[in-house]
């Protein structure tokens, strides 16, 4: 059994950090488990009690539209069904592939043609940047005719490429790969996302549909032992980058930094662009910029050659892509 005060406190956090005027039902179920000794006690019992994970597998129980909405029906909820909650949680973890993240990557991206590679991939939707539209105010580009639009509020000196980067190469590297064929997994990547975000929910199956045609490939692989494998198979007619999103922070300190080493030890073989989209804190040898507002993810890319680095705090940006402060 864990700990249900420190559960309390984390989906207090949780709460007041993630969800605030994001998400009033998320808001409000995570701060009825931050006062409710019953759920804390059930989610402490979870091998992962992270708040999106406990949420997503609800809803993965319900759908979006019949979650329970108030703490008491929360309470209720997890007394009538928590064995079926216990056995997702037991089994899936977060995996939310968010598209919209392209567009404050898509900045931090060389000229091409690139060689890429994304370390939690999840789906690898995140590996297919020109198969969608972008809307920076009114600077257009991408894929015209793409279902998938992300709009994208930028502020500063954004420097948007004229067009996306021609990508020779990609490859995704995942724990737990996403089939966009399989059909439970791609109800647990739809759960994943918050009940309240129609456009979130419509844009990730709009991207789901655009992969089904032609789907990246996500190799099942941990972020630090398996990278170098792949990184041995990339072209050499490409510039490597290396990039992640909301990934890093599933894994210890210790596994960070080995992903950094890993990274300069390929350095001594040919050059590359390391390009993360964390929250502040995460990545090794960055500072913990102080996050504005809704802005908690810190853009920055990191240049390797011969096993030296070189590091660039490019911006700050919203945790699901929908703004960029270019710093
Ligand atoms: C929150 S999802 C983010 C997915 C994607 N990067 C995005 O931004 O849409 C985090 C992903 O990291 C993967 N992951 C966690 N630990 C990992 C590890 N040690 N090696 C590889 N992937 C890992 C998870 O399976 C999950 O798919």
């Amino acid at each position: 059994m864990g700990d249900p005060a420190g559960i309390k406190r984390q989906y207090r956090q949780f709460a007041e950090t993630e969800c605030k005027g994001y998400s009033d039902l998320y808001y409000r179920l995570a701060l009825s488990v931050s006062e409710d000794d019953e759920v804390a006690g059930f989610i402490a019992d979870m091998p992962v009690p992270q708040p999106n994970l406990f949420l997503a597998s609800i809803q993965m129980l319900t759908g979006p539209a019949a979650m329970p909405a108030t703490g008491s029906e929360l309470r209720a909820f997890v007394r009538r069904r928590g064995d079926e909650v216990h056995a997702v949680m037991g089994t899936r973890r977060t995996q939310t592939n968010e598209v919209g993240r392209c567009a404050v990557l898509l900045p931090g991206l060389p000229p091409g043609p690139v060689a890429l590679v994304e370390v939690g991939a999840s789906a690898g939707l995140c590996l297919l940047f020109e198969r969608y539209h972008y809307e920076f105010g009114s600077t257009r580009l991408g894929a015209a005719s793409s279902r998938v639009r992300l709009q994208c509020t930028a502020t500063g000196p954004v420097p948007l490429p004229p067009t996306v980067p021609r990508i020779v190469w990609r490859r995704g590297l995942d724990v737990r790969p996403i089939d966009v064929h399989d059909d439970e997994a791609v109800r647990w990547l739809l759960a994943c996302v918050w009940p309240e975000h129609h456009e979130r929910r419509r844009r990730l199956e709009a991207a789901i549909d655009a992969a089904r045609t032609d789907p990246p490939v996500v190799r099942a692989g941990d972020l630090v032992d398996d990278l170098p494998g792949l990184l041995a198979e990339a072209p050499a007619d490409g510039q490597l980058v290396v990039f992640h999103s909301a990934a890093l922070s599933y894994v210890s300190r210790e596994r960070r930094q080995a992903f950094a080493d890993v990274l300069a030890h390929a350095s001594k073989r040919r050059d590359l662009i390391w390009l993360a989209n964390e929250a502040t804190g995460v990545v090794p040898e960055l500072p913990a910029a102080a996050p504005s507002g809704s802005l908690r993810f810190l853009v920055a890319r990191m240049h390797f050659a011969n096993g030296q680095r070189r590091s660039e705090l490019l911006a700050l940006a919203h945790p699901h892509g929908a703004a960029l402060a270019w710093l």
